[in-house]
This record gives structure tokens, C-alpha cells and sequence, in this order.
């Protein structure tokens, strides 16, 4: 029998908020101000739906309130949060007024509701780098397409298939300076591949880039933007995914970029969702939403392993990078933690550097990988080979309906990290129904049993009695109340959705 270590963690917890690191607002102007907003002010809510807005300050210290509320929401106190149903659609604003030390400061937040938001859930679809890289043609999109239809991946939700880096011809179109794909690579056209992603009920995404060239050193978009948006419209394009190499690397130009290829997206007569990977440099889930884009890099491409090196994001620099973001995610505005490596078990191309060790993860690290991912809301693109047969395993853990749900929650809330003990991380994550998800995730190199005190998560009540379902293992694991002690295998993940019994 496997020899379990006992061990009791008695998990410390900071308060909501308290964990948040002292930022400046980069929509600040020259001076900067003593105190300002440290979550979204550009949100986005759904008629109808249950909405929430966590609200933070730079400094935790600071006393918030807020005022001039639309009809639907509150301001609960508590939990420093604004939340309600909004059923008329329109642009609102609220202000939030932050107090420290005697001194005010008001800042506005901007609330669209909206029943045509290009994202209201983060997307979810397959992307071709990690595997494909320079390989990418027609036959691979339309093998994809099949496979996709075929596994049962569309039906879980996967409908993005998207081309990223070198589609593209040696050069612009002479005189016309219209983008040219590689016709090797696409004999048909772009319009055949869109139209045959299309027919299988797919959407279809291609790759640019905000400077002179993409990072694999094709044309970019630079100056190019309108012509660019005109002829991806024209190719039945609908996602975009813009990236930002051999660009000028200051916060102000990289704004400018972003919002010049949002805006040309928008009069490009095509709904083209566009997803900005400038990997976190420039903290876009501060500015991002300004440009058009729904969805946001935040760290720099995730390898397939535990733990990067030499700058390689692995899991556990994902988590750095991913894990204090949750005050600025939302509706129609995810911070999106980079492709998945699950099922790609170590056969990638560049998605095998910079790791420790070989390339590839326990069948539970890629199950910590999913369910990160989905507690945070990022999108869900895959980017194993498609091609080949995918694992029973593989397959069930991609498609696991129930941690998909989590992702696709209709309030978009990233998870909130609650804090980090013994090498034991927890996540709590609002839910639209009321339910709570929480993740218990071990870094340890053993396993422990964790003793989870509700006392300790603002979105628990400790005196409220919770069903708890398991989430991987599909099972309910009874009513508990005040606290659950779970053992968390080394580098697994459990998930549950505790709902409240009445
Ligand atoms: C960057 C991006 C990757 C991929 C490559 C393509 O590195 O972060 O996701 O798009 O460029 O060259």
C-alpha cells in the first residue's frame, strides 16, 4: 500500500486583497498618484447575468467605497466587491472612491452590458505552434478540423482551430501591399481553409504581429494595420492572435500598436476577436481592454514541463505569473495563461525548450495544468498533434465537462489566489449559481493531507454547511461544514464545487 505522509497544514491565510502587491496604474499621466484602483476599470457584464467586480487598491490599507451604482448591483462591503444583475443593456459608469491617510481619490469604472460582447467566455480551441510550427498547411487545418469534430473536442466546446506563425508568403503583395499566404502551404487559399473550418461548425484564427516582422520572421502587421484587418475580414478570419516581436519595447508605442490593429479589426466589417500576446511585459490586463482585445498573454510562452529554465515558463512560472492577476479578469477580458501542453507528452517543438529535465509531465501535472487554467478563466487552446490517435486519458481529461464549466463560468472571475503554505496553494473561485470552486494544489515532492479552514476563504462561510463534489473524480464527497481535510497527492491539484445546502 502506497505509504501516505500525514501532515496536517494549517494553512495561514491572508484576508481578500491583502496579498496584492503595491502597483501604479499605468493610465495614470506624469505624476503618479498616492493611491489608485489595483483591479479592471474597463468591465463587461451580460443582461440577465450574474455580475461581479472584485475592487482593489494599490495599497490594502486604503478604505473603498462606492457610489452611483446602476440599478441591479450592490456594493458588498465585505468582500469589496460590486455584484448584482444588470438586465438593460448600455455603458454605466460607477466611481470608486479610495481613502488613505485623509486623502481621497476618485476613480471611474467603466461598465458596458452588453448581449453581443465578442467574449464573453473565454475561447476555447486549438492552436497551431507547439506541434505544427512552420509545418502549418492546408491538409494539416483540414486534418485538425476532422480530428476535432471526430474526438468530440468541438462538442466540449473547442471551437477556435487557429494558424499561428509562418502562413505567410516571402513578401507583401507588390503595389497593393496586401498580406500573401505561402501558396505551397496553401494552394487553395486562405478562403478554402476558412470555409472548410467553417463547414465542420469551427471558427478560424490567424496569427500577426504588432512590429516589422513576427517572431519566426515573417512580414508583421506594422503599418499594415487596416490593409491587414481588410484582407483577414475577407479571408473569413475571426480570431486574431497579435503578437509583439521586433517591436519598440516602451509601454506607450506598444499601446499604440494594440489599439491601431483593435481599431482596424473594428472597421473591418468581419466580428474578429482579437487576442494580444505581448506575454506580460507591459501588464496588459491594465491597459488591454482599451485597445479591443478581449483576452491578454500574461506570461511568456509555457512549456511543456514542470518547471522552466533559463526563462522557460513552466507550471510553476505560470502560476507567478498567473496567480495575482485575478482582480483584473472578467467578462470579456481574460488573462490567458498560454497554450496547454496536455497530451503533447514531451513531442513538441520549441514547447520542449527551456525546461528542467526532459520535456513532458506526469498525467498529474498536466491535470494541475487543466485545472489551473480553468480556475483562472484563461482561455483553453490546445496545441497537441491532432494528427495522431489522442489517449483515452488524454481525451478525458481535456473534456472533463465539469472542469470546463469552471472555465466557462458566465461571471468570468479568475480565481482568487488565497494563499501559499508549506508549499500548498489554494484558489477560490465565485461562480455564477453561488457556487464556489476551490483548488488545492500540492508543490510539494510528497504528498500531504491539507486541512481547508472555510474560515479562511472570503467567498466560504464558516458556519453554512457545503456539498462537495470532486470535480476529477466526479464524485460528491459529502456535507461538510467549517473546513474539509483532503490528501493532495505531489503535484496534483482536487478541485470542488462546494455548493451551499439550504
Ligand atoms: C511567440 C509567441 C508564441 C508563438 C510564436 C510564433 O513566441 O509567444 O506563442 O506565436 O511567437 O513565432
Amino acid at each position: 500500500m502506497k505509504k501516505i505522509l500525514f501532515f496536517t497544514c494549517a494553512i495561514l491565510l491572508s484576508i481578500a486583497g491583502k496579498a496584492q502587491t503595491t502597483v501604479s496604474h499605468p493610465s495614470d499621466d506624469v505624476k503618479p498618484r498616492a493611491i489608485s484602483l489595483a483591479c479592471a476599470n474597463v468591465v463587461f457584464s451580460q443582461p440577465g447575468i450574474r455580475f461581479m467586480h472584485k475592487i482593489r487598491a494599490t495599497n490594502p490599507d486604503a478604505a473603498i467605497a462606492v457610489e452611483g451604482l446602476p440599478r441591479g448591483l450592490s456594493w458588498n462591503q465585505q468582500r469589496s466587491l460590486v455584484e448584482g444583475i444588470v438586465e438593460q443593456e448600455g455603458e454605466y459608469h460607477y466611481t470608486v472612491k479610495l481613502t488613505l491617510d485623509g486623502e481621497t481619490t476618485l476613480e471611474t469604472i467603466t461598465l458596458t452590458v452588453s448581449s453581443t460582447l465578442q467574449q464573453p467566455l473565454p475561447f476555447m480551441g486549438w492552436l497551431s505552434w507547439n506541434v505544427v510550427e512552420g509545418d502549418i498547411s492546408e491538409q494539416v487545418v483540414k486534418t485538425v478540423a476532422d480530428a476535432m469534430v471526430s474526438s468530440g473536442l468541438a462538442a466540449a466546446g473547442y471551437n477556435y482551430l487557429c494558424i499561428d506563425d509562418l502562413w505567410h508568403a516571402a513578401e507583401r503583395e507588390a503595389g497593393t501591399n496586401k498580406p500573401l499566404f505561402d501558396t505551397k502551404k496553401f494552394p487553395n487559399g486562405m478562403n478554402a481553409v476558412s470555409d472548410y473550418v467553417h463547414s465542420k461548425g469551427l471558427k478560424f484564427g490567424i496569427y500577426s504581429d504588432g512590429g516589422t516582422h513576427t517572431c519566426a520572421g515573417c512580414f508583421g502587421s506594422y503599418g499594415y494595420e487596416e490593409i491587414d484587418a481588410r484582407q483577414y475580414a475577407e479571408w473569413g478570419v475571426d480570431l486574431l492572435k497579435y503578437d509583439y516581436c521586433n517591436a519598440p519595447t516602451d509601454l506607450q508605442t506598444c499601446r499604440k500598436r494594440y489599439k491601431a490593429m483593435g481599431d482596424a479589426l473594428k472597421n473591418s466589417g468581419r466580428n474578429i476577436l482579437f487576442y494580444m500576446c505581448e506575454w506580460g511585459v507591459r501588464e496588459p490586463w491594465k491597459w488591454g481592454a482599451e485597445t479591443g482585445a478581449t483576452c491578454w498573454r500574461c506570461t511568456y510562452d509555457a512549456r511543456d514541463g514542470w518547471k522552466g529554465k533559463n526563462g522557460g515558463v513552466g507550471i510553476l512560472q505560470s502560476i507567478e505569473g498567473m496567480k495575482d492577476l485575478w482582480p483584473y479578469s472578467g467578462v470579456n477580458r481574460f488573462n490567458d495563461a498560454d497554450m496547454l501542453c496536455i497530451g503533447i507528452h514531451g513531442t513538441g517543438k520549441s514547447s520542449s525548450d527551456l525546461v528542467e529535465g526532459s520535456p513532458g509531465m506526469t498525467q498529474t501535472e498536466y491535470r494541475t495544468q487543466f485545472s489551473l487554467w480553468c480556475m483562472w478563466s484563461s482561455p483553453l487552446s490546445l496545441s497537441f498533434d491532432l494528427r495522431k490517435p489522442i489517449s483515452a486519458d488524454d481525451l478525458a481529461m481535456m473534456t472533463n465537462r465539469e472542469m470546463i464549466a469552471l472555465d466557462q463560468d458566465p461571471m468570468g472571475q479568475q480565481a482568487e489566489f488565497i494563499g501559499e503554505t508549506d508549499g500548498i496553494q489554494i484558489y477560490a473561485k465565485d461562480l455564477e449559481n453561488g457556487d464556489v470552486a476551490i483548488a488545492v494544489l500540492n508543490l510539494n515532492d510528497a504528498e500531504r493531507v491539507v486541512k481547508v479552514d472555510f474560515s479562511d476563504i472570503p467567498a466560504l462561510d464558516a458556519t453554512t454547511t457545503y456539498h462537495l463534489r470532486d470535480l476529477w473524480a466526479g464524485e460528491s464527497v459529502g456535507r461538510h461544514t467549517g473546513s474539509y481535510t483532503v490528501s493532495v497527492a505531489s503535484h496534483e491539484t482536487k478541485v470542488y464545487r462546494f455548493s451551499k445546502c439550504w
